[in-house]
């Protein structure tokens, strides 16, 4: 394995010195781009796409060629890809997102779900991930990453996208045992897809809890948090002489950062409701943060996303464990020239606070 020549993506999650803040953004490679929606028409359809190496690691790295200073590559894939190979029946419908053709109504259904094997039935992604670190040579790490138990079977309850999780929630109540076999069932299939990612070359992985903060704080306990602390006691933590780090980000969880501290990652993300000075002194010494920027921001002028990254920056304060971030993906329509402000804004006004 080629030299890593900029590391401080990993070292910044190990709290270890930095010389400026690290960033990347979450949906980094994405519709915001013109080239990502011209590769995006190459392939077809976002599926083909994600299922396509050449094409998902030649999207991983547009980003990284418009964007100079972005300190990590994020694969190129979705969260849905191991629903999907546990024979749910993925598509998207153009406009409203994904959906499954199988639905999870039962506690036969889930005893019927099989664990994908990452190399049979997710090869495409493994390839991906080996394609991506092929062409990155060394320029900076790659981030593997999955969804969350609890995010996953909302989908495979719900049958796509929900705004209030009618069904998984009552699910969840009315029959907590079935609702716990399907979590144990993701977990087992989430920890062997990482474990899948991390030996094809993920350097780091990241855990998308996106509706974890849907939850109650007993729920998200005992149905959320409890998963993802199993799957991180199974991953490999040390791969080709380095720590693989692991961030567990749930959108909606900053009430509950110092449980959250105490379940295996090397770091928490934040969303953009955390103040991160108390989110910081919370969770002590045990974790570095990622974050934490409202990705409502990039819509303003460059003079004002520059003095958003400022505040974020000088909240924080002096010293590592900071990866710069946005507090929830990107979204399609902000200007491209405004992502640029962001970039550049991070390392220019970071350097203070690591001398
Ligand atoms: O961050 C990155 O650049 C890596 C790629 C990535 C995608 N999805 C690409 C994508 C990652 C990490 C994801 C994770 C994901 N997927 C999550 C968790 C993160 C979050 O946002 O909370 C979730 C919940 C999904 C499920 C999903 N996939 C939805 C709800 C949608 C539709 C979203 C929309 O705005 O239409 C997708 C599709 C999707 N995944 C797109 C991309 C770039 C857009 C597809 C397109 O090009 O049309």
């Amino acid at each position: 394995m080629s030299e890593l020549k900029n590391d401080r993506f990993l070292r910044a999650l190990l709290k270890q010195p930095v010389d400026v803040t690290p960033v990347w953004m979450m949906r980094q490679a994405g519709r915001y781009l013109p080239e990502y929606r011209a590769t995006r028409a190459k392939a077809g359809d976002f599926m083909s796409l994600c299922m396509n190496p050449e094409l998902a690691c030649e999207v991983t790295l547009q980003p990284l060629e418009r964007y100079p200073q972005i300190d990590a590559a994020i694969l190129f894939s979705d969260i849905l890809t191991v629903p999907d190979a546990m024979g749910q029946g993925l598509y998207f419908e153009t406009g409203e997102g994904p959906r499954f053709k199988k639905v999870i109504n039962s506690a036969a259904d889930i005893d019927a779900l099989p664990i994908p094997d990452p190399e049979k039935d997710l090869g495409y992604v493994m390839d991906a991930v080996r394609t991506i670190r092929r062409e990155l040579n060394g320029r900076v790490p790659l981030i593997g990453f999955s969804g969350s138990p609890w995010t996953l079977a909302t989908y495979m309850v719900e049958g796509g996208s929900s705004k209030d999780f009618r069904k998984s929630k009552a699910m969840l109540y009315s029959d907590p045992q079935a609702m716990h076999a399907l979590l144990d069932k993701l977990a087992q299939s989430v920890t062997a897809y990482l474990n899948g990612q991390i030996k094809a070359g993920a350097q780091a992985v990241q855990i998308f809890d996106s509706w974890g903060g849907s939850l109650s704080a007993a729920a998200y306990q005992e149905f959320s948090l409890a998963y993802m602390q199993k799957i991180i006691d199974g991953l490999i933590r040390e791969h080709d002489g380095r720590t693989v780090p692991v961030i567990v980000f749930t959108k909606g969880g900053g009430l509950w950062l110092e449980s959250m501290a105490d379940c295996g990652a090397q770091a928490l993300g934040l969303d953009w409701t955390c103040d991160i000075a108390s989110a910081r002194s919370r969770v002590g010494n045990k974790v570095a943060l990622q974050g934490n920027m409202d990705p409502s921001v990039l819509y303003a002028k460059p003079e004002a996303i520059r003095a958003e990254v400022g505040r974020i920056l000088a909240s924080y304060g002096h010293g590592t464990g900071h990866v710069f971030n946005l507090g929830h993906g990107i979204t399609p329509e902000v200007n491209p020239e405004h992502a640029k402000a962001f970039f550049e804004a991070v390392h220019e006004l970071s350097a203070p606070y690591h001398q």
